[in-house]
Parts: structure tokens; sequence; C-alpha cells
């Protein structure tokens, strides 16, 4: 996680000055909202992934979680992030925007607080590693249950609300599992920590409604992609023991990009190797972000 600069709240700051005090309310009380964004080498020069897509994500979780206003408009955030990418020099990179409560008193009232916003990037491989995204990883069904919609936002990246993630995946890491899959108030499937998930059976894709899962992009692109090569898609509630039976699973993200997943509670998924479904989806992935899929043009968005 290097770079040698950050955007911090409208200027470029050398990396060791971007920095916030520890009375900073959003240190506390978990007040902070942030996306995921990946800018990718192509043919055309580094581009950046959905980049409006995920910035209008930003803004609707700032929202959500109550905001009255925006310190900057998704336009501004927009340039400042190719801004970023420019100044640090990369050609492929993660990018994370972070809202932050930066100064106020220390009580519960976000209208006290003042908010800032930074915009960081670096070089960063799959959150599952480049091994499991060639040979499939391990998931175990969490016994944590993922945020109920009115106990906290599962449509909004806050920062607080990854206490949960994090304790399920560190749990499944513990155990010797590489992911979490987490399960909705109601029992059913969820999401996993930092991905939305999708199973195959019988030839068509099926994977959780967006009503207690956050809304993906790369889930989003997923599906366009499916659709592209005439694979039903059904969004419906799936069942921890659907999991069990399906004939492959995969989970995506902007970090992990698509990851097969090979095993589900020392259950084998499928034939326990990477199925045609899941390959054919990285394939088409990984020719959008090359630049050779027709979305490609559509999805990018050009550094310089
Ligand atoms: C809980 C959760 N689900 C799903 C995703 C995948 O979303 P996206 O594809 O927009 O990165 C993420 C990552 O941002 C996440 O944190």
């Amino acid at each position: 996680m290097k770079s040698d600069y950050i955007w911090m709240n409208g200027k470029l700051v050398p990396f060791k000055e971007a920095q916030v005090h520890v009375l900073a309310p959003g240190l506390h009380y978990g007040l902070g909202v942030f996306e995921g964004i990946r800018c990718y080498d192509t043919p055309q020069g580094p581009a950046v992934f959905r980049l409006r897509e995920h910035i209008d994500r930003f803004e609707d979780s700032v929202l959500a979680l109550g905001l009255l206003e925006m310190p900057y408009s998704v336009d501004e955030l927009v340039i400042a992030v190719k801004e970023t990418v420019r100044a640090n020099g990369f050609r492929s990179c993660y990018i994370r925007p972070l809202l932050y409560m930066e100064n106020g008193p220390l009580g519960l009232n976000l209208d006290a607080h003042h908010a800032g916003i930074s915009i960081s990037a670096w070089e960063w491989a799959s959150l599952l590693g480049d091994e499991g995204v060639q040979n499939g990883v391990r998931l175990m069904v969490s016994s944590f249950t993922r945020l109920h919609p009115n106990v906290n936002l599962t449509k909004a990246k806050v920062s607080g609300n990854y206490v949960n993630s994090v304790m399920a995946k560190t749990l499944a890491v513990r155990l010797g599992f590489d992911e979490a899959v987490m399960l909705d108030p109601n029992g059913l499937v969820a999401e996993c920590t930092g991905e939305n998930l999708f199973l195959v059976r019988k030839g068509k894709i099926h994977t959780p409604s967006t009503a207690t899962i956050l809304e993906g992009i790369t889930r989003d692109a997923l599906i366009t992609l499916a659709c592209d090569a005439g694979i039903e898609v059904n969004e419906s509630p799936i069942s921890r023991d659907q999991l069990y039976i399906a004939d492959e699973i995969f989970v995506c993200g902007t970090a992990a990009e698509v990851v097969p997943v090979t095993e589900v509670d020392f259950r084998k998924i499928g034939t326990g190797k990477i199925g045609p479904v899941t390959s054919h989806l990285q394939q088409a992935f990984q020719a959008v972000i090359l630049g050779e899929n027709h979305h490609s043009d559509e999805w990018f968005d050009l550094v310089n």
C-alpha cells in the first residue's frame, strides 16, 4: 500500500502527510464511507473500470449514512480519481476513495461533525490471491449473520459495517478457509465478506437479490456478460444447502475480481475444479479488462 501522493480535500499531498487526528470522530465510531475501484492497463492506456458508477455509489452511501451534503460533487470526484492515478504514474492500481468524519465534538450527532475526503491508490493483486483466482477457493458459512438493513446499511459501503465482515473473514481464515459466506437475518445466503456470490445449477446461474447485499458493480458486469453468452441468470433466494449441491460457485468483487469456489463447508462443489460457466465468465471478464470485449469502451474511463 504505497504511492507517492494521496488526494486529500482537494489537494495531492505526499503519502506521509496524509494523516488525520486521533480524535477524528470517524475513527471512534466507524463513521466513514468508502469505495473500491480498479484501474487497468488497457491498450488505450490506464483506464478506470466503471468509475462513474463507483462514485455514484459512493455518493449514495454517503446519503444513506445520513450526511445532508457531499463535500465534493460526483464530477469533481471523478476528476480527482484520475488526477490521483496520474500523479502516482500507475498503469494499473486499486483506488480507495474515503469519506471520513475528520473533526467535531465526539458526540453522536452527525450534523456536528465535519467530513473530509481522501483518494488513495496503490498496486494490488486480487484480494483472494492469484492462486485462488486460478485454482479456486474454499469457503465456510459464517456463524456471523450479515447485517439487517434496519440495523445497518447493506447498500452502503459504510466503514463501521465492515466490522461484521472482519469478524467473519478473520474467523474463516483462522479456521483454514479462504473466505466466509454470510447468511442474511432470515438465514438465506447473502454474500461474502467483500464479494457477491453466484451459483450455477443445471446450466442456469442463481444469485441472491439485492435486498440484503451490496449492489456489486462487478456482479452487475457479470450478469451482463452471462446474458451476452445466453446464460439465464435468476435473482432469487438461496439457501445454504443450495450451495452444497451447486454444480459451480463463484464470487466476485472489485478487489477479488472473479474467483471460482471449489469447496463450501468441506463439501466439494461440482467436480471440485473450475466449472465451464465460471471459466467462461472469468475469460469474458478478463477480455473486458484487457480492452478486448465490446463492453470495454462503455465501461472504461481513460485516465489520460
Ligand atoms: C460486502 C461486499 N459485497 C460485494 C462487494 C463487491 O462489490 P463490487 O463488485 O462493486 O466491488 C464488495 C466490494 O466492494 C463488498 O464489500
